[in-house]
This record gives structure tokens, sequence and C-alpha cells, in this order.
């Protein structure tokens, strides 16, 4: 089978939205959630979060950031095309309950993921404060959508361009050091953010959560390329997660992982980068 692109739209430089066909993806979509996608038969698989989803119209909504060979393969591709395999949803769906205040705290690409979370968490009665950043106001994404789905947004960039001149995490800081009740900070962008967030988080009362990236294969628990040490124990990303508490994370491995193919992914990018300019795609 074989799923359609709906709508294609670059938010940001190097950052697409694409809308794609796949009702039984929709219909059984959670926040917190991903799919993976193969381009065709020959393709790598890669995990991307579920943005939105649309039950009725049948669609699944997700956002990329252009990083190596499949994605920028991605990126060529326009409305009407179609992707070989769409499966989903996959992973653990996120703990939404009635907690009170919580903080979801988003960098770069990473709002992505968080916008349907605030979705779901604001449905669930929560006073949702979310904090948003980027290195600069140009790579920021979804500040209008977010604001509609936060009771207070915040906005920090690296380069001060918007908002808070400086981390998302100075924000958090702040609001935890006011005395202000807090119940639950979910953290999701790059790795080393997320293990400074919670190290900035962790000296008070508070749950924290992230959101891990681990390389995926199958995403279904078999192959185990997406091992993660959680508390001392083995954990798998695809269905344990990607939700952890972040205290028991062991990042310093998550990261290392993550580099293990560094060689072979600068390759393959190269080798199509210069396909492309040699005219082959
Ligand atoms: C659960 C989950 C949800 C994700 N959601 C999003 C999202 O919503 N938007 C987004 O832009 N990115 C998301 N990612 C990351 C995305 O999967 C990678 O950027 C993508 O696989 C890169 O592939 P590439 O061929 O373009 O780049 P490559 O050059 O192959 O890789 C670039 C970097 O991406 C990571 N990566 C590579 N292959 C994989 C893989 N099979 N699985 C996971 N990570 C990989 C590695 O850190 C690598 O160094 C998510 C990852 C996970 C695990
Ligand atoms: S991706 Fe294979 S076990 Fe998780």
């Amino acid at each position: 089978m074989a799923y359609k692109i709906l709508k294609k739209e670059e938010i940001a430089p190097s950052i697409h939205k694409m809308v794609i066909e796949a009702p039984d993806v929709a219909k059984a979509a959670k926040a917190g959630q991903f799919i993976i996608l193969r381009l065709n038969e020959f393709g790598e698989r890669i995990p991307l979060t579920i943005f939105d989803f649309e039950k009725e119209k049948g669609t699944i909504s997700v956002i990329f950031q252009e990083m190596g060979k499949t994605t920028k393969q991605l990126t060529k591709l326009s409305a009407g095309e179609s992707l070989e395999d769409f499966v989903g949803p996959l992973g653990t769906p996120a703990d939404i309950r009635n907690l009170g205040n919580v903080i979801l705290v988003g960098g770069g690409v990473g709002v992505a993921p968080i916008y349907p979370l605030a979705k779901a968490y604001t449905k669930a009665g929560n006073r949702v404060i979310s904090i948003i950043g980027a290195r600069s106001k140009d790579l920021l994404i979804l500040e209008d959508q977010m604001r509609k789905v936060s009771s207070k947004l915040f906005i920090a960039t690296d380069d001060g361009s918007k908002g808070h001149h400086g981390f998302v995490t100075d924000i958090m800081k702040k609001i935890l050091d006011s005395g202000e009740k807090v119940a639950r900070i979910v953290i999701i962008g790059p790795p080393i953010m997320m293990k400074v967030g919670a190290g900035v988080a962790s000296p008070y009362d508070v749950e924290i959560l992230v959101s891990l990236n681990s390389i995926m294969v199958d995403g279904t628990g078999m192959c185990g390329g997406c091992r993660v040490t959680i508390d001392g124990k083995t954990k798998f990303t695809c269905v344990d997660g990607p939700e952890f508490n972040a205290r028991k994370v062991d990042f310093v491995e998550l990261i290392d992982r993550l580099a293990t193919y560094r060689g072979e992914e600068t390759k393959a990018a190269e080798k199509y980068e210069e396909e492309c300019r040699c005219g082959l795609h």
C-alpha cells in the first residue's frame, strides 16, 4: 500500500511539515506516539513523531528537519507523490492526566513533539506552561499553534533575536524558583538539551520526563537498536518509551550510541548530494 502525501510545506529553513493519508494510523494515534516511514523499497526506515492526526480525514502530520540522506530525500517529494511504508502508531502513548500545572519545554525541532502533548494536557484540564526555543527566530517553529494550546507561552532564542536571550531551561528554572507548584515537566529536544534540562530541574520536587530519540530500525522491540539504560536496566525506546523518567536516563550512553553510525551517515549524505549535483535525483 502506498501512502499519499497530501500537503508539504517548509515551515522554517530546512524544517518541513507533511500531511500524509494514512487512515488506519490516524484512527489509532495518540499523543506521544511516532511512525516509521520508508520512502521506497531500498530506503532506510526513519522514525518521526506524530505531530498531529485527524481521525475523520484519515491524515497524519509530521514535521522533520533535514539531517542526512533520508530526510533530504523526503524533502524532494511533493504533494501527490507517495511513501512506500508508513508504520504506526508506534511507542507507548504519553501518560496524559489532570495533574495541575505542567511545564512543556521544546527545543529546535523538538517543539514538534511538544505540540500534541500541549494539546492533550490542555484537553485533560491541566494548566500548560509551554517554553519553546531555537537558535534564532528564523528557526523557531509553531509559535502560533503552541499559543493556542497553552495557558502561557514563553520563547527563548540562543542569539536573543526573539524572546529571552538564552536557553529554554533558564525560563524553566525561573518558574521553578518562583515557588509555583509544578506537577510535571516534559523536555524534548536534542539529547544534550534534555540532559542539561533534567539536571537543572532535578533538585526541585517535580516529575521530569523526556522523550528519547534513539536510533531505531524495526520499531517493534525486535532488533535492539534503540536500547537505552533506564535506572540501570535495559529498555527499548520503541516499545517501553519514547517517554522516560529523566532522572533515571543514562544520557551519556544515549549520546554515545547516537554517534555510532556517524561516519556511514556522513558518507551516505555526501554521496547523495554528489548524485543530486550530477542530476541523478
Ligand atoms: C521516536 C523518535 C521520534 C523522532 N521524531 C522526529 C521528528 O518528529 N522530527 C525530526 O525531524 N526528527 C525526529 N526524529 C529523528 C529522526 O528520526 C532522524 O533525524 C532521522 O532518522 C535522520 O535520518 P537521515 O537519514 O536524514 O539522517 P542520518 O544522516 O542518517 O542521521 C542523522 C542523525 O539522525 C539520527 N538517526 C539516524 N538514523 C536514525 C534512525 N533510524 N532512527 C532514529 N534516529 C536516527 C542519528 O542521531 C544521526 O546521527 C525522531 C527520532 C525518534 C527515535
Ligand atoms: S527499534 Fe528495534 S528494538 Fe526498538
